[in-house]
């Protein structure tokens, strides 16, 4: 094991331009790949306490996703999975790996349903579906919890349909409401569907002149990352001109939004008709979610 760790950490410092932690991820490749084909070693721990030799199928598919890893492709996408909020969920080309500060996000959300009305659920909107992980998790934390969702990916589509029937079960579709929409929609396609308690989104909200990961840009769709129009702000404008057709009395809108520009979107934020608008740190203290409420 000691030399394939060491084999596989050459390999990944090898391609430092796209590899930032190559130790951390020599433990995830080895992880991942021995976890395979041993169920019983599912922790980093028990990995090096037991210190297991590798049979030659493993050792080969540990250096080629070491390989692959190294020439720039993410790691989520070699193992077809991405952990969010403890569950694992199914990640491909169309949509954007969730990143862990979406997990702030729901963490906001849920600490918001549990204030105002203990554990039944809220009827919520989510504008930019993805892999499906922010409706899934409220759908999956709150059993009262119904929503309406919007995608305009039918890749991503497709992938959050697959989630969602994995974490909520084959019956999903009775509570959650996905509509296709056009990349230049807002939330218009919302307005039919009444008011809603809680309205979340992580939209594309990254500028075409911000400073971009290569990996990123070159792996993750930039229909994920750049609003249609490239105006960072377009979808936390057009919510805040339509908010009053959208939230229900006593309701909240939870966003996140880019860390330098959170400042400027908390003022905006005040046209929204919102009594009180708060933006809620990451873990790293940079503001990441803007909580609007009604
Ligand atoms: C930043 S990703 C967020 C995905 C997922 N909710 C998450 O947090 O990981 C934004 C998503 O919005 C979708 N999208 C882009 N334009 C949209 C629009 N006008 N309406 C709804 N979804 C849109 C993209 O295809 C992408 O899946």
């Amino acid at each position: 094991m000691r030399e394939l760790k060491s084999e596989i950490l050459g390999i990944l410092k090898a391609g430092l331009e796209n590899v930032t932690s190559p130790g951390a991820e020599t433990d995830r490749i080895l992880l991942h790949v021995l976890s395979q084909s041993r169920p019983e070693l599912d922790s980093f721990g028990k990995l090096y306490l037991s210190d297991p030799v590798p049979t030659p199928a493993e050792r080969e598919l540990a250096i080629s996703l070491a390989r692959s890893r190294a020439r720039g492709i993410p790691l989520q996408h070699l193992f077809g999975y991405q952990t969010f909020m403890d569950r694992d969920y199914q990640v491909n080309g169309s949509t954007l790996i969730p990143r862990p500060e979406t997990e702030i996000l729901v963490a906001a959300c849920e600490d918001w349903i549990r204030q105002r009305n203990g554990s039944t659920g809220p009827r919520f909107a989510e504008l930019g579906l993805g892999s499906g992980v922010i409706s899934c998790e409220l759908l999956v934390r709150f059993s009262g919890a119904t929503g309406v969702a919007t995608e305009a990916s039918s890749e991503a589509i497709r992938l959050a349909e697959s989630n969602l029937t994995r974490w909520c079960g084959p019956r999903w579709m009775d509570r959650l409401r996905i509509v296709p929409v056009n990349p230049d929609q807002g939330f218009t396609p919302f307005e039919p569907h009444g008011l809603f308690e809680l309205l979340v989104s992580n939209p594309p909200y990254v500028s075409r002149d911000d400073e971009i990961d290569a990996g990123v840009l070159l792996h993750e769709p930039g229909s994920a990352l750049f609003p249609w129009n490239n105006d960072p702000g377009f979808f936390y404008a057009d919510f805040i001109l339509r908010a009053k057709n959208l939230m229900a009395p006593g309701g909240a809108a939870f966003f996140e939004v880019p860390h330098e520009r959170a400042d400027q979107l908390e003022a905006e934020f005040q046209k929204s008709g919102a009594k009180q608008v708060s933006l809620i740190p990451d873990l790293t203290g940079r503001p990441r979610v803007l909580r609007a409420e009604f």
